[in-house]
């Protein structure tokens, strides 16, 4: 772990998933959220600098999971309660096949029964790899109702500079521009550049995509997908920067999150199922 994340996280709030060969990676238990990805020197994900971590406000970057609803909602809050929630370790980083792997588990409990009354089983496992990052989400519905949901991996990418960033694989598809109250549009172009404040849910994606510019030293990565046809492309530009307390005013160039879900339409789980979603983010 780099000093500096050292310095701001007790050793007990953080998991570290260390391969011995420059790649990194530390994730909060608060949240499930992975803080930090670094491949050979260059870090991936962007973590504001003005990131509260007080155990009760989403943590502003890196990668953040939505379940049970994305957006807001009306039985709790934006984005859901598995972001704001304590994750277990359900097992410690060990080496399997050349990656560190490690799982994380949120259960319901009476704090989620009271916003939300379904009892669920959440596993995260995380895989680093020399190169690639894969983050596998189980979901089982371990009560004797069905339920609904959406939910989203809201990766925040670093981008040395916004202006040269871009993402392909999205030409043709159809995507929800939210800020302009949901009308939907037709993406034209085969590289999407982000010039003002972004808001986008692109439906029915293939399963993979390419975020070029990431990282202070522009690298590509490859975002393949399993079970998440929507992908959200967010930037919130510099007056939204501005209003949001946790992030800085010109931080909104420095990073771009591509966000890979299940969110246009909920899935629904019966009783006793068990879902598989997963992202695999690849350094090209
Ligand atoms: C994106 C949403 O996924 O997350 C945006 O599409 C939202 O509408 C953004 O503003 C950040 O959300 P939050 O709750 O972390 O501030």
């Amino acid at each position: 772990m780099s000093e500096i994340l050292e310095k701001r996280f007790p050793a007990a709030d953080t998991v570290v998933l260390s391969r011995g060969d420059g790649c990194n990676l530390v994730v909060h238990l608060f949240g499930a959220t992975v803080l930090s990805w670094e491949n050979r020197g260059k870090e991936i994900l962007f973590l504001s600098e003005n990131a509260v971590f007080n155990n009760k406000k989403a943590i502003r970057g890196g990668i953040p999971i939505v379940f049970p609803c994305f957006g807001p909602w009306d039985k709790g809050p934006q984005h859901g309660f598995a972001r704001i929630k304590r994750w277990q370790v359900e097992s410690p980083p060990k080496e399997e096949d050349s990656n560190i792997v490690c799982c994380l588990s949120l259960s319901d409990d009476e704090e989620t029964r009271q916003m939300w009354d379904y009892q669920f089983k959440l596993l995260y496992t995380i895989q680093l790899g020399a190169s690639s990052l894969t983050l596998k989400f189980t979901i089982q519905n371990t009560g004797n109702k069905e339920f609904d949901f959406t939910t989203l991996m809201h990766t925040y990418f670093r981008t040395g500079d916004i202006s040269h960033a871009s993402i392909s694989g999205l030409e043709q598809l159809t995507y929800i521009d939210k800020v302009s109250d949901g009308k939907e549009e037709v993406e034209k172009r085969e590289f999407v550049v982000i010039p003002e404040n972004y808001d986008r849910v692109y439906k029915n994606c293939p399963s993979e995509i390419i975020v070029k510019g990431v990282t202070e030293k522009s690298g590509d990565v490859l975002i393949k997908t399993h079970n998440f046809p929507d992908i959200v492309v967010w930037n919130p530009w510099a007056d939204k920067a501005k209003a949001m307390g946790d992030f800085g005013d010109d931080e909104y160039k420095t990073m771009l999150c591509v966000e890979a879900g299940y969110v246009s339409k909920p899935v629904t789980i019966g009783s006793g199922s068990v879902l598989h979603f997963s992202q695999t983010l690849s350094m090209l």
